[in-house]
C-alpha cells in the first residue's frame, strides 16, 4: 500500500484527524493507516493530508472491527491507537463499544511481535474496562508511559477538550510480547445468543 517497507501505525476512529496530521508531520519514515467509520471525517481529515502533500497516510471510511477482524494482515503493524474511543454511556449500549476482547484479540494478531498498542480515554469506568479486558490477554504486556517514544505528546482533538475542561485522561499502552495461539472461527448462533442476553440483562 505505502511503496516502502516502513513501519505502519493504525489509528482507530480518529474524527478530526488532529493525532494523524501531526504525527504525519513529525514522522515522515512512519506510515500510518486511518480508519474512521464517520464518512465526514474521513474526508475533512484526507483533505487536511492533501492540503499538507503528505503521501504517507491513506485514511478509509469504515468500521474498524472489520478491518481488524477480515482486512489488515496478521504481524503486519507497529502500533494501533485507540484514543477516547466512543463511551456509549447507556449500559444498554455497551455492546455498541469499539473495545470488546474479540477487537483486543485482532489489535494482537495485527501487531508485530513487539508492536505496541496505545489506549487512552477520558471515561474512567471505560479504561477499567479496557484494562480487564487486556488482562486476559497474556501475550499483552503493560508497559511504561515513557514521553520520549515519538508520538507520546500528540494530542487528539478529544484529549484537548478533555484537558482544557480539566478531564483526567487514562492512558495505558500494552507491548505484544508473544504470538496468540490460533483462534476458533466464530459461530453466528453464540453471538445472538449472547446479544439476546446482554438485551435482556438491560
Ligand atoms: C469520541 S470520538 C474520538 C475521536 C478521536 N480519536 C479523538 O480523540 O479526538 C470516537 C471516534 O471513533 C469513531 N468510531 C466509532 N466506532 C468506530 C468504528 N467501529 N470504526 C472506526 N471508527 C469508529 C467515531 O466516528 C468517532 O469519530
Amino acid at each position: 500500500m505505502f511503496g516502502n517497507d516502513h513501519p505502519v501505525e493504525i489509528e482507530v476512529g480518529f474524527g478530526k484527524g488532529a493525532f494523524l496530521v501531526s504525527s504525519a508531520v513529525a514522522r515522515p519514515d512512519t506510515n500510518f493507516f486511518g480508519i474512521e467509520i464517520e464518512r465526514k471525517y474521513q474526508l475533512l481529515t484526507a483533505g487536511r493530508l492533501a492540503s499538507r502533500g503528505l503521501s504517507h497516510v491513506r485514511v478509509c471510511a469504515a468500521d474498524a472491527k472489520q478491518w481488524f477482524s477480515q482486512l489488515i494482515p496478521p504481524q503486519s503493524v507497529a502500533v494501533v491507537h485507540v484514543y477516547f474511543p466512543d463511551p456509549w454511556w447507556k449500559r444498554r449500549h455497551h455492546k455498541r463499544r469499539l473495545f470488546t476482547l474479540d477487537f483486543a484479540q485482532d489489535c494482537l494478531k495485527v501487531l508485530k511481535l513487539d508492536g505496541v498498542l496505545s489506549i487512552a480515554t477520558d471515561v474512567a469506568e471505560y479504561f477499567v474496562m479496557m484494562q480487564e479486558t487486556l488482562a486476559q490477554i497474556s501475550e499483552f504486556s503493560v508497559i511504561p508511559l515513557d514521553p520520549t517514544i515519538p508520538g507520546s505528546n500528540v494530542e487528539t482533538n478529544f484529549e484537548r477538550k478533555a484537558r482544557m475542561i480539566g478531564t483526567p485522561i487514562n492512558r495505558a499502552r500494552y507491548r505484544k510480547t508473544a504470538e496468540a495461539p490460533p483462534r476458533p472461527a466464530s459461530s453466528p448462533e453464540v453471538v445472538a445468543e449472547s446479544e439476546v442476553v446482554a438485551d435482556s440483562a438491560d
